[in-house]
C-alpha cells in the first residue's frame, strides 16, 4: 500500500462518524491534537495479514494447540486494527472464531469451557468486549459477546477471598495470588463499570486497587513483581514481566475515568516510567528472557507476547486518561518500539515478526503467531499514539 493511501486511510479513520456517538468506553477516543504514526498503521496492516496466515478456519484459532489466551489477545488486536483503520478484512474471522462460537452457543457450560486459570478467563473478556465494539460499530448486535463476558466476570469474581488481606486467586485451585490476575480484575471491574454502570463493578475496582497498592507487589523501582509468597504474604521477588507493568496502568486509567480521581493516573505513570527506565535496552522494551543468542532458555509460549501486551495496555491507558499531554509523553517511546520492530524484528520475505525487538541480532528471536501478535499490538499503539 502506498504511503499516501495509508495517510488518507488514517485520516479517514480519525473522522469516522460512528465513533463519536458511541459512548462505550474502550472505543477509540478522538484525542484532540494527537497524531499517530501512519507508517505504523501500514506495518500493523502488514502484520495482520501475516497473522491471518496462521489462522485455521476449522478450529477458529491461530494456535494449533488450543492456546486460548494468546489467541484471544490476537483476536482483540485484530478488532483494534479494524476499529482504528476502518477495515473489515477480518470480520468473518472474528465471527467464526472459537471464542465467538462459544459466545453464540446458548447452552454453553462456561465453567467447563474455561480452564482453571482466572487470568486466561480475563483475557477472553477483554477480547469479547472488543468484538462487541466492532460488531456494534458495524450495526450488529453486541449482546451475545457482552453476555458471555458478564458470565465470565461472575465466575472469576467468585475467586476473591481474605487470604493475604484480599485479592483474586490465580487459578481455581487457590494456590497463588499474583499481580496479573488482580491487575486484570482492576481493569475489568473499572472498564466494565464504564460500560454497564453496575455499582458492584466499581466497588470491586476500588477494592482491588486498595488491595494491590498495599500488597507489597510493587517494588522500590516502581515495578510489579510476579506475585506473593504464600507463607509470608510478601512480594515473592519473582520476575517483573513487562505485561504486569502495562495492565496496572490500563486498570488505573479506567478507574480514574470512572471516579474522576486524577491521582490514579500519576500512580499508573510511576510503573509505566519504571518500565521505560528498567525494562529496556537501547530504548526498546526487553523481556528478561529476550536475548541475542539462542543459548540457554528463551521466552516461553506465554512470555513471547508480553511486550505487545504492555504497548496495548499503554494505548488503553492513554484512551482512558484522554489528556493530550499524557499521550505526548509516551509518543516518542511508542514510535520507537514500532520502528525497532520493523527494522530489527521483521523478516521482510515472510512478514513474520520475531520476539526480540531491542537488537538487530536475531539469533535468540522466536517467530510464531504470538510474536506476530505482539508486534501487531505495538504497531497499533504507535499508529494511534506514536510519533514517526
Ligand atoms: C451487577 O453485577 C453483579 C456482579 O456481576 C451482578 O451479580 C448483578 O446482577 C449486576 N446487577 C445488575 C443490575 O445487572
Ligand atoms: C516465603 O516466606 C517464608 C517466610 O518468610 C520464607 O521462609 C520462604 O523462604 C519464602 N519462600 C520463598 C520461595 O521465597
Ligand atoms: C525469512 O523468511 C523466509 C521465508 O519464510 C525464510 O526462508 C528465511 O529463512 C527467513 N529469514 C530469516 C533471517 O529468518
Amino acid at each position: 500500500m502506498s504511503e499516501l493511501l495509508v495517510l488518507v486511510l488514517f485520516i479517514a479513520t480519525l473522522g469516522l462518524p460512528g465513533s463519536i456517538c458511541v459512548s462505550a468506553a474502550f472505543l477509540p477516543i478522538q484525542d484532540r491534537g494527537i497524531r499517530g504514526c501512519g507508517e505504523s498503521l501500514d506495518h500493523a496492516l502488514a502484520a495482520a495479514r501475516r497473522l491471518h496466515s496462521y489462522y485455521g478456519k476449522d478450529r477458529g484459532m491461530y494456535s494449533e494447540n488450543n492456546y486460548q489466551w494468546t489467541d484471544s489477545n490476537a483476536l482483540e488486536d485484530v478488532q483494534n486494527l479494524m476499529l482504528l483503520s476502518g477495515s473489515d478484512a477480518y470480520s468473518e474471522t472474528s465471527e467464526t472464531s472459537y471464542l465467538a462460537r462459544a459466545a453464540f452457543d446458548p447452552g454453553m457450560d462456561w465453567n467447563g469451557w474455561l480452564g482453571k486459570y482466572n487470568d486466561d478467563t480475563q483475557w477472553h473478556v477483554l477480547s469479547l468486549w472488543k468484538m462487541s465494539d466492532y460488531r456494534r460499530k458495524r450495526g450488529g448486535d453486541p449482546r451475545p459477546y457482552l453476555a458471555a463476558a458478564e458470565r465470565m466476570y461472575d465466575i472469576i469474581s467468585s475467586h476473591w477471598d481474605d487470604e493475604c488481606g484480599g485479592g483474586l486467586w490465580w487459578t481455581t485451585e487457590h494456590t497463588y495470588k499474583n499481580a496479573i490476575t488482580n491487575e486484570q480484575f482492576l481493569l475489568l471491574s473499572a472498564a466494565g463499570y464504564l460500560r454497564n454502570h453496575n455499582q458492584t463493578y466499581l466497588d470491586n475496582a476500588k477494592n482491588v486497587w486498595q488491595w494491590l497498592r498495599h500488597s507489597g507487589m510493587r517494588n522500590h523501582q516502581g515495578l510489579f513483581n510476579d506475585g506473593l509468597n504464600f507463607t509470608s504474604c510478601h512480594n515473592n521477588g519473582q520476575t517483573t514481566w513487562t505485561y504486569n507493568q502495562g495492565l496496572v496502568a490500563s486498570g488505573l486509567g479506567a478507574l480514574s475515568a470512572a471516579t474522576g480521581d486524577k491521582a490514579l493516573l500519576d500512580e499508573a505513570e510511576i510503573t509505566l516510567d519504571a518500565t521505560i527506565a528498567h525494562l529496556t535496552t537501547n530504548g526498546i522494551l526487553r523481556e528478561t528472557c529476550d536475548k541475542d543468542t539462542n543459548e540457554g532458555k528463551n521466552c516461553d509460549g506465554d512470555q513471547q507476547i508480553f511486550k505487545g501486551l504492555w504497548t496495548k495496555h499503554l494505548m488503553y491507558y492513554l484512551e482512558f486518561a484522554n489528556e493530550p499531554h499524557r499521550a505526548q509523553k509516551y509518543s516518542q517511546f511508542l514510535g520507537a518500539q514500532s520502528a525497532a520492530i520493523h527494522r530489527h524484528a521483521t523478516n521482510i520475505t515472510s512478514g513474520d515478526i520475531g520476539s526480540v525487538w531491542y537488537t538487530p541480532t536475531q539469533a535468540g528471536s522466536i517467530f510464531s503467531y504470538k510474536t506476530v501478535t505482539s508486534g501487531l499490538a505495538a504497531h497499533i499503539a504507535a499508529a494511534k499514539y506514536g510519533a514517526c
